[in-house]
């Protein structure tokens, strides 16, 4: 089965209001010809609703950064599934290294996250990935497994096939230190080999893996070209349209 490949920008806590709007709406106009591959956008929770507008009407999705798991309640500072889902929210990242590092984090709240999100239809980007350290000490596979085993548990098989993880390897993000494509694809590969333990051959087939981790027009075609990266998380090159739009355009 073809999956299509599907290319995020995360936008982290960068862009005002007019900033955002203006950038989406160049994004769309750059990346206009494209249509065999999924584009997403994750502007802060205060751009969503300008981004929303800009983007209406073209092929480009809206996503958010971050969720919390209850659906409401007295979560002071948190947004909830359904207040993203009213403002055309159809992806949210889940688990990013810097939410997982900066603000504890972890795959038992990633797990209630998705849970969260599958119940309003709603589709969330799981990040894993290993540090520097752990790669060095070679632990990169132990760290992963452990990752996609603790957000995947117990999730519902046909809402994990139609999930899209991101491996972002800790030490490639901001860094301009990208992962060889070997070793994108090596760990593509075993989060695939996983799933398909964990759930079924089927849903690993379908199951969208993208690699995040200073993805640039320069590095996308090369990443993508591996049979089990397919598609692209991208933080920095998301800023500008002209390099957002160079990655999503890597078949051209
Ligand atoms: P960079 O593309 O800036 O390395 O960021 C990657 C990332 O964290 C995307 O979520």
């Amino acid at each position: 089965m073809a999956r299509m490949p599907i290319i995020a920008g995360n936008w982290k806590m960068h862009n005002k209001r007019a900033e955002a709007e203006q950038l989406a709406r160049e994004v769309v106009a750059a990346t206009a010809a494209t249509t065999d591959v999924e584009i997403v956008l994750c502007p802060p929770f205060t751009s969503l609703e300008a981004v929303a507008k800009a983007i209406a009407g073209s092929r480009v999705k809206l996503g958010a950064q971050n969720c919390h798991f209850e659906e409401k309640g007295a979560f002071t500072g948190e947004v909830s599934v359904p207040m993203l889902k009213e403002l055309g929210v159809e992806y949210v990242i889940i688990g990013h290294s810097e939410r997982r590092q900066y603000f504890a984090e972890t795959d038992a709240a990633i797990n209630r996250k998705a849970q969260t999100l599958y119940a309003h239809g709603v589709t969330p980007i799981i990040c894993v990935g290993e540090t520097l350290e752990e790669r060095e000490a070679g632990r990169t596979a132990e760290v992963v497994s452990t990752q996609v085993r603790g957000c995947l548990a117990g999730l519902p098989a046909d809402k994990v096939a139609a999930s899209v993880i991101a491996y972002e390897p800790v030490w490639a993000i901001g860094t301009g230190r990208t992962a060889t494509k070997e070793q994108a694809q090596e760990v593509h590969a075993l989060i695939r080999k996983l799933v398909a333990e964990m759930f079924t051959p089927d849903v690993a087939a379908a199951l969208r893996i993208q690699y995040g981790g200073s993805v640039k027009p320069e590095n996308a075609r090369e990443l993508m070209s591996q049979p089990d990266i397919d598609g692209a998380l991208v933080g920095g090159a998301s800023l500008k349209a002209e390099s957002f739009a160079g990655i999503v355009n890597f078949n051209k």
